[in-house]
């Protein structure tokens, strides 16, 4: 029985990373004429309401998009993943927030496709709805994200983004992200590939990043944003990380103007901290 509900968690400074990272990943490849498809293994609901409902219980987006809202100095890639939230919000006022799915659907030209996949019952439903008007180029399937993508692979066009992004909830995440990882490399080793992993104190999570750059020697990239101490108490997540595979050349840049001004937006305590490393240097 899943309970994780990633409403609770919209817009928080996990998802500004990851979402950045992601919009970058689309932009570029939406640059070339021939079409990509986007493959979310861990969809969510696709959109999320920030003024009431769940987002209202924690309040994360306050550690997160709320920061960056009023800010006029945004270095260019997080004022382009800002112009996609902005898209939701058209009178200016921070009322929605898009997940993963809704990002991508913004970016998609008529060759490109999207597959997403969620597995828990409620989330579905939601994201069905929210793309209940997306035809045929948006196919959403319930079920097991890990498991199903392996059908999918290689893509027609020989062009994919895949986001990994479980909630972790569940310890056995860890090593099933870096099966799936191994298996979609196997079928389809040149597609651009996105995991994104959360810093909390469980073994698990702190082993995680030197295994997945054990997964290849080269092609790959690791950022990684913490926003204060590590907690005494154990709990809490105090920063996230993205692993990438076969990143676009453009994305150390970004990430290296982007970083240094997230800490200084971000950071709670003089324990903010960024991560920025790419295999094979
Ligand atoms: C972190 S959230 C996804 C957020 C979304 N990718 C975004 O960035 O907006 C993880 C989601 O994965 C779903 N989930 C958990 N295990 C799954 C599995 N094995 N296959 C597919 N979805 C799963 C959860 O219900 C949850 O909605």
């Amino acid at each position: 029985m899943l309970s994780y509900r990633h409403a609770f968690h919209a817009g928080n400074h996990a998802d500004v990373l990851k979402h950045c990272v992601v919009v970058h990943l689309l932009r570029y490849l939406a640059q070339k004429d021939k079409a990509f498809w986007y493959i979310d293994t861990h969809a969510g609901a696709g959109a999320y309401a920030l003024h009431e409902g769940y987002a209202q219980k924690r309040l994360e987006f306050e550690t997160g998009i709320a920061r960056l809202w009023e800010r006029t100095d945004l270095p260019a890639p997080l004022a382009d993943y800002v112009d996609a939230v902005r898209a939701l919000n058209p009178d200016g006022e921070l009322r929605f927030y898009p997940g993963s799915p809704y990002l991508a659907w913004q970016t998609l030209r008529e060759q490109d496709r999207m597959r997403l996949f969620e597995m828990h019952t409620t989330e579905i439903d939601v994201l069905r709805s929210n793309f209940r008007d997306a035809g045929r180029r948006a196919i959403i399937a319930g079920g097991d994200g890990f498991e199903a993508i392996k059908a999918l692979l290689p893509p027609p066009p020989r062009r994919a983004l895949t986001l990994i992004d479980p909630s972790y909830e569940d310890k056995r995440d860890y090593a099933r992200t870096l099966g799936c990882v191994q298996e979609c490399l196997k079928r389809f080793a040149t597609g651009v590939y996105a995991i994104w992993y959360p810093q909390v104190t469980r073994p698990e999570a702190q082993r995680f990043p030197a295994q997945l750059k054990r997964l290849r020697q080269d092609r790959w990239l690791h950022v990684a944003l913490s926003v204060g101490t590590v907690p005494k108490d154990g709990l809490g997540l105090y920063g996230s990380g993205m692993f990438v595979l076969n990143p676009p050349y453009t994305l150390t840049a970004a990430l290296h103007e982007t970083l240094p001004w997230l800490v200084d937006a971000l950071g709670v305590d003089r324990q903010a901290r960024f991560v920025l490393e790419v295999g094979g240097d």
